[in-house]
């Protein structure tokens, strides 16, 4: 027997008991005729002692031989400590150790293993194993087990089956690249990795299997970013005869148990927005709304004076800063310059002070006067001691620039509480999206979300005013998930493609399995998939997803540790029939 508890688990109620400990030689302290050794484990860490008095020379001889990240086992008795550690929950206990066994011997790790660690990024991440002895790192993977845990729960409660779907499959549509895979018996030929299950669960529902879900690997080859990685994972869920509300009230379902169960929030009701909304009151289709800030669109009350840059402008738009009027003028240069970036790209930025006596000052007093700028303050909902931002231009331009300035801010302010949690709804997206550049239309979800009813027609004279029957679960400024009510009818189906570009041949060629199914009696359905890897890193109070994986890939798609990806050797690629030819 390796261990009879755990390093975290002795409390004082266990005084005079004998154990047997394992675990690693987490720091050690060597006083000369006694040491002591803190030993750790998953669960904590346990204090030794080698008392030279109380068991044997041998013994400390022995525990002097140690060093950081030894594995060791131990026997002996628990004792009470003389000088209690009131910040470990086995602080009052230590144990005094009649034998120590050697389990493995360690290198010095490249850095230390503690919350505050020395280790960069780049190293830990090389030695993940090392870093995920860490309690952060460790935390955030239970914590990452429980909630996964507490889905399958609810879902397997709720009458929902997991069904594995294949990974070597065909492209689907989600907008990312595909990660491909060469077929060696079928030379020429590429499996795609899933961007998701979404052609397979639509096909489940034409199975009849009704309530679907799966905890699901997705692979996107796409620019990665602080909440994307290239692969990542879904509760991936589809059911049939449902309509939109049938979803959303199944999923804010899950999402009310999880909240409750994992961070013992209570939320009612999850409030909802159109895309619409959202995207004039935060500039925004995943808005923040834990704080206000709210949008005020001022072009009524700010084009009917010289000034040029607002007359000239598509949209002029302005939020209020909480206790803004405090900033200095150099703090709102570098406000304006902030907004000036590349990144942002603003042409500028005006600002209103709103000064405690109830008067304004602004950066156009040559062109407002105060009963304008009290104009703006009603609008944008500003009070006194508060600074009014205004950015003006194209429309949607300036609310994406503002929306940026809005959640920078609040972010300064302290206003992005991680432990609160504001959940909500973003319903009506549009079903098409123009790209700016081919002037083509594309599926802004993806091409088997069906319009909303009564809109099909209007595919036809106006298509960036359809709406689809499409929804996003926001949670504190994160798109958590997204689904769609699909399209079920051949003829439906085949009518989006056109619209999408696709020629019934191209059509056929890449979804002529799904159009055929749709044959066999297909019915209404419909779903959603939440980011697992997102999901827990907010409900963790946290924002980047790399912290609850395992073993993520850095920001250029690498994985450091095993050095991934990597290239393949001649015999391999002649199996493979390819041809690597990299020319500089
Ligand atoms: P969608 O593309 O919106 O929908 O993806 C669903 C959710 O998955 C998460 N997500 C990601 N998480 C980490 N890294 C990524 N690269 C990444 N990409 C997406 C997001 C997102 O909301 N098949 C549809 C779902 C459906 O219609 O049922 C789909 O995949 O949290």
């Amino acid at each position: 027997m390796y261990r009879s508890h755990t390093c975290g688990e002795l409390r004082e109620s266990d005084v005079n008991k004998k154990v047997i400990l394992s675990g690693w030689v987490h720091k050690i302290r060597d006083k000369g005729f006694v040491a002591w050794v803190d030993l750790r484990d998953r669960y904590g860490i346990t204090q030794l002692v080698f008392d030279e008095d109380r068991t044997s020379t041998k013994l400390l001889e022995q525990a002097r031989t140690l060093g950081r990240e030894f594995v060791v086992q131990v026997k002996g008795e628990v004792i009470e400590r003389a000088s209690k550690n009131p910040n470990i929950p086995t602080g009052n206990i230590e144990v005094l150790v009649e034998e120590l066994t050697l389990l493995n011997s360690s290198k010095t790790p490249p850095f230390t293993i503690e919350n505050e660690t020395d280790g960069g990024e780049d190293l830990r991440m090389k030695y993940r194993y090392l870093d995920i002895r860490r309690n952060l790192v460790k935390d955030n993977l239970i914590f990452r087990s429980k909630v996964a845990m507490a889905v399958r729960k609810y879902l397997s409660e709720q009458g929902f089956i997991e069904v594995e779907t294949p990974y070597l499959i065909k492209s689907t549509p989600e907008g990312a690249r595909d990660f491909v895979v060469p077929s060696r018996m079928n030379e020429g030929q590429f499996y795609a990795l899933p961007q998701s299950p979404q052609t397979f669960k639509q096909l489940l529902m034409v199975g009849g299997l009704d309530k679907y879900f799966q905890i699901v690997k997705c692979f996107r080859d796409e620019d990665l970013r602080a909440d994307r990685q290239p692969e990542f994972t879904q509760i991936d869920c589809e059911m049939a005869f449902v309509e939109q509300e049938d979803i959303l009230n199944a999923f804010e379902g899950l999402t009310t148990f999880l909240l409750k169960e994992i961070k013992g929030v209570e939320i009612d009701k999850f409030p909802r927005m159109t895309f619409d909304d959202a995207m004039k009151r935060y500039g925004n289709d995943k808005p923040d709304i834990r704080f206000g800030m709210e949008f005020g669109e001022l072009n009524e009350v700010a084009q009917h004076k010289d000034f040029n840059v607002f007359n000239s402008a598509e949209l002029v738009v302005g939020i209020a800063i909480p206790g803004g009027n405090s900033y200095t003028r150099k703090e709102i240069d570098k406000l304006t310059d902030w907004v000036k970036r590349p990144q942002i790209g603003a042409k500028g930025m005006v600002y209103v002070r709103c000064n405690e006596d109830g008067t304004f000052k602004s950066s156009v007093d040559k062109f407002y006067d105060q009963e304008d700028l009290a104009k703006w303050a009603n609008v944008t909902g500003a009070t006194a001691g508060d600074l009014i931002c205004v950015l003006s231009g194209e429309a949607h331009k300036t609310r994406t620039q503002l929306s940026a300035l809005r959640m920078e801010l609040a972010e300064r302010l302290g206003l992005r509480k991680p432990d609160e949690f504001a959940p909500l709804w973003v319903i009506d997206f549009p079903l098409l999206e123009l790209d700016e550049e081919t002037g083509n239309y594309h599926a802004m979800h993806h091409p088997f979300t069906s319009p909303k009813p009564g809109q099909l027609e209007l595919l036809e004279t106006d298509p960036g005013a359809v709406r689809a029957n499409a929804y996003d679960l926001v949670l504190n400024g994160n798109e958590i998930g997204g689904g769609s009510i699909r399209i079920h009818d051949k003829e439906v189906q085949s009518v989006m493609f056109k619209h999408l570009g696709f020629t019934p041949e191209e059509a056929k060629a890449q979804f002529g399995f799904l159009i055929d199914a749709f044959q066999y009696g297909a019915p209404p359905h419909g779903g959603i998939a939440f980011g697992l890897d997102r999901l827990v890193a907010i409900l963790g109070g946290q924002e980047t997803i790399r912290d609850f994986i395992a073993f993520p890939k850095n920001n250029s798609g690498r994985d450091v540790m095993i050095d991934a990806p990597a290239p393949i050797d001649e015999a391999q690629l002649k199996e493979l029939n390819l041809k690597v030819d990299i020319r500089s």
